[in-house]
């Protein structure tokens, strides 16, 4: 979909659909819309779309009035959901050119970015894989708004949301084609077009490091293990903070020994969400050069049974030293995240932020709608919470008090155990991670219930979500030492 800005008066917009907002208690008296307001057919309530055809006093073919409800209520986020809203109907009806008319009020560059985002996230289908040609597709969005910055802040959206979406579109790689190694193919080829370094460590760079934690999980599948990393430079970096993003990258996970159950396993494909997230993040960073060093470190596994796997009681030392008693070998994304965060911390980084499809139990506590957020530095906590606020990613703050280590996280024969037992699931496997991330501020954000829509709604597609991209690109730009 082509971006465009201009700044033509509403009714000379020359376009196949004008999107004209309306609010709930205000009448449209344009368009020739008064009547409809009149007899209560338009109310203006949220994602309400109403289609007028040759509406008189423009030069639009058609007028789409999109209902944003509550002008009190209306925000970003809102704006944003909207316009992916307004983009699913209209190319339904097969429309391909389209403009939003933003008026007086909305012209900030954060309403102007949300629009931007809200019609390409809108516009995305996991569709690769289907050789139907009847696909139908918006060919152009253009914002019409007499706005300062129009330009840059469209720009700017535009780079976010083609992120988020080929975050979605990696996520949505079947296990057959995107392996751990995959991850590392599309990581060099993303850093070698958008001007990123990338460096991938193979099993035996990270024996040599001591990383058994995760060469424990990699053992049970015929797919080697790969470490991606991928670094952003500034030119001229301001402070001495180095952000690292850290992504589980598990390309699926059957359970291994302590295999999962066959109903929903095809959906274990999305276990590299977090690590997908980070690669997204990067490829939007690449582009908005923030003041701060950034480094995303993916760690890549496939976790299978087999003769080779891993089994309960076995006992694994990790590369900070610690040993780890592997209860269950479904808990493997903190395995491998363990050993990522010492390589991290060990890389240099100041702050860390990790994302993971971790645990079903934050499902249980959040259900679908919020990332639990976990962190050991209240600071760095404030920080993602205003940027996931911003960003219109609802992350909610869990606990992670040592107490629940002392009294969950105990092993007869090693440090750890990997997992905590039945109660408080997503606090124990936080807790686990704290373990490596150590004194280093850090925010773990766990995705399980968050990076895949089961169900499509009328603003977005069934499937890969792409959370939480805007929430660490606006971390990172907007960053202060
Ligand atoms: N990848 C899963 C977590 C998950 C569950 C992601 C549901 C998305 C949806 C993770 O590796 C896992 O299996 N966790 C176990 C931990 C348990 C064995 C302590 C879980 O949550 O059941
Ligand atoms: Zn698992
Ligand atoms: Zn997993």
């Amino acid at each position: 979909m082509k971006i465009t800005t201009n700044r033509t008066p509403l009714g000379q917009v020359e376009t196949e659909t004008l999107i004209v907002l309306t609010f709930e208690g205000s009448k449209e008296e344009r368009f020739g819309a008064a009547a409809l307001f009149e007899s209560r057919e338009i109310e203006g309530k949220m994602l309400e779309l109403t289609l007028l055809h040759h509406p008189p006093g423009v030069v639009a073919h058609r007028v789409l009035l999109a209902g944003a409800g509550k002008e009190e209520k209306f925000d970003s986020a809102t704006l944003r959901k909207l316009m992916s809203a307004a983009v699913r109907y209209l190319k339904s009806k097969s429309i391909k050119l389209v403009a939003l008319a933003l008026d007086g009020r909305f012209v900030g560059a954060s309403w102007v970015r949300a629009a931007v985002e809200g019609a390409i996230l809108g516009e995305y289908e996991p569709d690769r894989y289907k050789t139907d040609n009847g696909k139908k597709s918006i060919e152009s969005f253009a914002v019409v708004a007499d706005a300062p910055g129009l330009e840059e802040a469209a720009e700017q959206g535009r780079i976010i949301a083609e992120a988020q979406n080929f975050t979605r579109n990696l996520v949505n790689e079947p296990a057959n084609r995107l392996t751990p190694l995959g991850v590392a193919g599309t990581a060099r080829q993303l850093a070698s077009e958008f001007g990123l370094e990338c460096e991938v460590l193979e099993r035996a760079q990270m024996e040599k490091l001591g990383m058994g934690a995760l060469l424990g999980v990699a053992q049970g599948s015929a797919e080697p293990p790969a470490l991606v990393i991928v670094r952003y430079r500034p030119t001229k970096p301001q402070g001495s903070a180095h952000l690292g993003l850290i992504g589980k990258g598990v390309t699926f996970d059957t359970g291994g020994i302590s295999i999962k159950p066959a109903e929903g396993m095809e959906k274990m494909k999305y276990d590299m969400a977090g690590g997908a997230a980070m690669l997204g993040a990067m490829r939007a960073l690449a582009q908005l050069k923030p003041p701060i060093p950034i480094t995303a470190f993916m760690p890549c596994v496939e976790n299978m049974p087999g003769s080779r796997a891993q089994r309960p009681g076995d006992i694994v030392t990790a590369m900070s030293g610690k040993t780890i008693e592997v209860i269950n070998t479904d808990a493997e994304g903190r395995l491998i995240l363990a050993d990522a965060l010492t390589y991290a911390r060990q890389q240099g980084c100041t702050h860390l932020v990790d994302a993971a499809t971790l645990t079903g139990a934050i499902v249980v506590a959040l259900g679908h709608l919020n990332v639990g957020l976990f962190s050991s530095d209240e600071g760095l906590r404030d920080r993602v919470l205003a940027a996931a606020k911003a960003e219109g990613e609802r992350m909610w703050p869990m606990p992670l008090e040592d107490e629940y280590k002392d009294t969950y996280l105990k092993s007869a024969f090693a440090d750890l155990p990997n997992v905590g037992g039945r109660w408080g699931g997503a606090i124990t496997a936080a807790m686990f991670l704290k373990e490596f991330a150590e004194d280093t501020p850090w925010v773990h954000l766990d995705i399980a219930g968050t990076a895949w829509i089961d169900e499509a709604k009328p603003f977005t597609a069934k499937g890969p979500s792409g959370v939480p991209v805007r929430t660490l690109v606006r971390l990172a730009m907007d960053w202060k030492d």
